[in-house]
């Protein structure tokens, strides 16, 4: 299992390339399945997850080569013939539930297992299942599958979501793409990677209105076809390295980003005394004002501030000055990476879903623990900036979410490296 060691202290100076979006990536590579021909992904990161939902495909019956280093995935689901997601595959990633909706609306079955629960929180799947009823299907929980069934295929419908849930928009729009008449989805999520996944399924010949407003408009049509779709940027990779020259100190370039991504997070940077500019290839961050002020954070769902930056802006808010209120409203357990930060020398104080943070002038280095894929991550921003040695140990999470952490944050003048331990 690799750890990662880093040494604190240093300024940062240089680029950082961000990589196309993981969270978007998952949910396009599903739609490959609503068409007998080819759709190919460009601009696709190298992450482990990746790599899972290609399996899962596969397994599925799809074809998926990896071409161009890994940056681009060409998949053909002319031969998918199995609607079977499987136990094995499903439990490694929350989010290979993103193929239900599209092997239902395929095959007009669907079996798929419950993927259980992870580290940070329940993660039901009602409001996937509520949606694809409405739409027809009939759908049942045995042995731990999901056993979808509409033998006549799926039918439009009006379906009001009692929370934004950002995979039931998915599996529904997708479900729905190909459904007879109709479905207007009510209280949709609006997050960038829905819009992304609403542009793939246009290209492909999906007609979808309203994508990024609350209500989004599905008429479905017969048959989706091939096309090439480059996926957007990563907007929570651009988040957490635009915090990585506030924390260590210097000035650095993000190669592909831009503020339209994050609003709500640039505007606690600038709550904070960070200053980011736009730039001809993305965004300039530096921090060249001492320590940053303190500032209050709740997250929600999209335009509000990213639940998958809440721990990186924990990191930051260590060793701001003064006291800040972290609020973490979309997941129940998600301050995991708290207690391994306060090995670190932070101050924090955690009740329920609230983290109260008393900023400290210096973090030291400590032997810690990755919990998940943002918390493994927060812990090696903290200690970029951190007294000594830190010793990140299970990065197997962050591998999942994170393309070459060492080489690009090194490229900058981070003192990490990756060891097998
Ligand atoms: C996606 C992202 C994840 C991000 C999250 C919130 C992917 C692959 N993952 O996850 O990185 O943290 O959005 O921005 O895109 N819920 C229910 N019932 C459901 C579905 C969800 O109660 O049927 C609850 C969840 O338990 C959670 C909340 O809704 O508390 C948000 O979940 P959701 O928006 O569905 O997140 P994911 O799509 O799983």
């Amino acid at each position: 299992m690799d750890s990662i060691i880093i040494q604190g202290g240093g300024e940062l100076q240089g680029q950082i390339p961000i990589a196309g979006a993981k969270n978007a990536c998952l949910t396009l590579m599903p739609a490959t399945l609503l068409s007998e021909e080819p759709l190919t992904l460009t601009n696709v990161p190298r992450l482990s997850d990746i790599a899972t939902m290609s399996q899962l495909l596969q397994s599925l019956g799809a074809e998926v080569s990896s071409l161009a280093d890994g940056q681009v995935v060409a998949m053909s689901s002319h031969g998918a013939d199995n609607p079977v997601a499987d136990y094995e595959i499903v439990r490694k990633m929350r989010a290979s539930n993103l193929v239900l909706g599209p092997l239902l609306a395929r095959h007009g079955r669907a079996v798929v297992s419950l993927p259980g629960g992870c580290a940070i929180g329940a993660r039901p799947m009602d409001l996937h299942i509520h949606g694809l009823e409405a739409l027809g299907a009939k759908i049942e929980l045995k042995d731990g599958y999901l056993h979808a069934d509409a033998p006549k295929g799926l039918k439009g419908a009006r379906i009001a979501l009692r929370f934004a849930s950002v995979g039931a928009t998915e599996n529904i729009m997708m479900a729905a793409s190909l459904a007879k008449g109709t479905t207007e989805l009510v209280n949709a999520a609006r997050e960038p990677e829905i819009v992304d996944l609403a542009n793939c399924l246009r290209a492909m010949g999906a007609e979808i209105e309203g994508a990024g407003s609350g209500t989004i408009t599905i008429e479905g049509v017969d048959r989706l076809h091939g096309a090439t779709h480059p996926v957007i940027a990563d907007r929570i990779e651009l988040g957490t390295y635009m915090l990585a020259p506030v924390i260590a100190g210097g000035e650095v370039e993000l190669l592909g980003g831009r503020i339209g991504l994050l609003e709500s997070f640039c505007e606690k940077l600038d709550e904070a005394g960070i200053s980011v500019s736009e730039t001809k290839n993305g965004l300039r961050v530096s921090c060249k004002n001492g320590r940053v002020r303190a500032v209050n954070v709740k997250t929600g769902v999209f335009p509000g501030f990213p639940t998958d930056l809440q721990a990186q802006m924990m990191a930051l808010l260590c060793t701001a000055d003064g006291e800040s209120v972290l609020e973490e409203t979309i997941f129940e357990n998600r301050f995991m990476h708290a207690p391994e930060l306060i090995r670190m020398g932070a101050q924090i104080d955690v009740q329920g879903g609230t983290a109260t943070v008393t900023g400290v002038e210096r973090l030291k280095g400590a032997p810690v623990m990755a919990t998940d894929l943002r918390a493994s991550v927060s812990l090696i921003l903290a200690a970029l900036a951190a007294e000594g040695e830190t010793v990140v140990s299970r990065v197997y999470h962050l591998d999942r979410g994170y393309e070459r952490v060492e080489e690009k944050l090194g490229a900058c003048g981070a003192r990490i490296e990756r060891v097998k331990t």
